[in-house]
């Protein structure tokens, strides 16, 4: 397959390539684009240099797959013509994640609804990708009612540009906040997207979105509260969840247990770190107890890298059900 990687020097467009090389992804040929202040860089890929395109009509050729990962604007603005040129579209950005008939998908909770696409498929938002994978197994043997999260999402969520900022940050107390609202070095900062109306952040709000799109569950209520803290690679999320039915702790261990894509650290007071996480796909989950005084409820912590099983694995993955028909849990 001829795949364009659209964003292809940013650090989830990176780890797409990473990611085709050791999945043996079918590729005759990678196109890798970027905007024009890359034009003329190379990204390597099974040891062959690809030479970046400025993303520009002239430079659009027909492919059967394009992975984008190039933010918003650019999703909007692009994404219908590689579509419109036959290829499949999997966008990393929120362009289309709450359109109707875009599929938002995790394979591993609503697969179903890849085939349904018209072109374009939605990847998640990076920190829901983790929660709903974990939650809609539970959800679907204790019913679920309400979540209560908070997530710690790292530097690298942001982009290469972030994780510059935090590096010269440590290097250099003085450094002023670009990428981020305050200083993120020796940080921990309650802000990620603008602020909306009515006091939420726009990233609160796609966890209340996205998850009830992705589990068809539009009733489930949802709070968050996002943090943005100083470490490198890995999203964790304290979960309090809250069910129809009575759940135990060893219930719910016995469900995540067998739950694709789930690591579950089933020890009494085990749990994951992003030390862990970074570096594997797998969703990790552990400190599953109940939530005393709360009927039906548990608290849990979830940790996952958020550069692969966040946004490129999960995109892979999407990839290779719709065009290879991989059945890979
Ligand atoms: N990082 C994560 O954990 C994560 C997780 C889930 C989803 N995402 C989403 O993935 C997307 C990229 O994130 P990232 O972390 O990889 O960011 P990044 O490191 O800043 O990379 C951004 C990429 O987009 C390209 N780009 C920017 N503006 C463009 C334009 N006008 N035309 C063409 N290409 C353009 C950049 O090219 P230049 O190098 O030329 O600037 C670069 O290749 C975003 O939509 C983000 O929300 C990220």
């Amino acid at each position: 397959m001829r795949i364009a990687i659209v964003g292809a020097t940013g650090i989830v467009g990176e780890m797409f390539l990473r990611l085709l090389e050791e999945r043996d992804f079918p590729v005759t040929e990678i196109i890798p684009y970027a905007s024009s202040r890359s034009a003329g860089e190379t990204v390597s890929f099974r040891n062959e240099k690809y030479p970046v395109r400025d993303l520009s009509p002239e430079n659009i050729e027909p492919c059967e797959l394009a992975l984008f990962s190039a933010g918003a604007d650019t999703a909007m603005q692009w994404a219908r013509r590689f579509v419109d040129m036959g290829a499949l579209v999997v966008d990393n950005s929120s362009a289309f994640r709450a359109i109707d008939d875009v599929p938002l998908v995790v394979p591993e909770v609503n697969p179903e609804a890849i085939i349904l696409h018209k072109g374009i498929i939605a990847n998640p938002n990076c920190s829901t990708i983790g929660l709903v994978a974990v939650v809609y197994p539970l959800h679907h043997r204790f019913n679920l009612k309400s979540m209560v999260i908070t997530s710690f999402q790292s530097v690298s969520g942001a982009g290469r540009t972030a994780l510059a900022e935090l590096q010269s940050q440590i290097e250099n107390p003085s450094v002023p906040a670009k990428t981020f609202p305050r200083r993120i070095a020796d940080n921990c900062i309650p802000q990620i997207g603008d602020f909306l109306l009515d006091g939420e952040t726009e990233e609160e709000r796609k966890f209340r979105d996205e998850s009830r799109k992705i589990m068809n569950a539009p009733g489930i209520e949802v709070a968050a509260a996002a943090v943005r803290v100083p470490i490198k690679i890995g999203h964790s999320l304290s979960l309090h969840a809250r069910f129809q039915k009575p759940v135990t702790p060893d219930e719910a261990k016995n469900t995540l247990a067998n739950a694709p894509g789930v690591k579950l650290l089933p020890e009494n007071n085990a749990y994951p770190t992003p030390l862990e996480a970074a570096g594997r796909d797998e969703i990790f989950v552990g400190r599953i107890r109940s939530a005393q005084g709360f009927a039906n409820s548990l608290n849990l912590w979830i940790v996952l890298d958020n550069l692969r099983k966040g946004a490129a694995a999960n995109a892979v993955k999407i990839a290779e059900f719709a065009l290879l028909d991989r059945n890979w849990w």
